[in-house]
């Protein structure tokens, strides 16, 4: 028996035409500023993954925030491994090594999810100071104290840009999002614990 003619291909509609500004989603990017830029183009399939267009530009730009203020907080750690000074000079030189670590792990985790939702993932230090929250590192070395300050800050920081998109990424659907976001703030709180113990009396 001949083979039913097959379908005449339907036309399809390019990816990289009529895209949502990233800043109309849910969360509006930061001063204006859109930095994970939709990728794809006319030879690759459409991305369809059941997350809308819009909802995956907002997710992407809220990742980058979270990815910039990550960076910027792994940046601070690593100098504050280096510089750290004083009589607690080698319990706060392995922790610090521990936290850089991990932040820096945490980066290509956020970065790939923000490319599997179709957009470009920033990697710029022009793109993440136009967009961190947390403060660039201190020019000059601070005590080691504080030190162990500025990182308790950076871990609550970096926790509550998290935080405030786990709900985006729910109502978006995008369960693997909320739950990146989740551990992320489960590391940043526990961090930031044992950072703030140092402290107390
Ligand atoms: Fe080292």
């Amino acid at each position: 028996m001949p083979k039913a003619s097959p379908k005449s291909p339907k036309k399809s509609k390019s990816p990289i035409t009529a895209a949502p500004a990233a800043g109309a989603g849910k969360v509006p990017a930061k001063g204006g500023t859109v930095v994970a830029h939709e990728s794809g183009s006319r030879n690759a399939p459409i991305i369809n993954i059941g997350i809308d267009r819009q909802d995956r530009a907002a997710i992407a730009e809220g990742l980058s925030r979270v990815l910039a203020d990550t960076y910027t907080l792994y940046l601070t750690t690593h100098n504050f491994h280096w510089n750290v000074t004083g009589p607690h000079f080698n319990s706060l030189h392995a922790m610090f090594m521990n936290q850089y670590t991990e932040l820096w792990g945490s980066t290509d985790v956020l970065a790939e999810r923000i490319r599997a939702l179709g957009h470009y993932a920033p990697g710029s230090y022009a793109e993440f100071s136009k967009i961190a929250t947390v403060p660039d590192v201190p020019q000059n070395p601070p005590k080691a104290m504080e030190m162990v300050r500025i990182l308790v800050k950076g871990h609550e920081t970096v926790s509550r840009i998290a935080r405030e998109f786990i709900p985006v990424a729910e109502e978006a659907g995008d369960d693997p999002t909320a739950d990146m976001l989740t551990a992320r703030c489960t590391v940043h709180d526990q961090t930031a614990w044992m950072l703030r113990s140092l402290l107390e009396d």
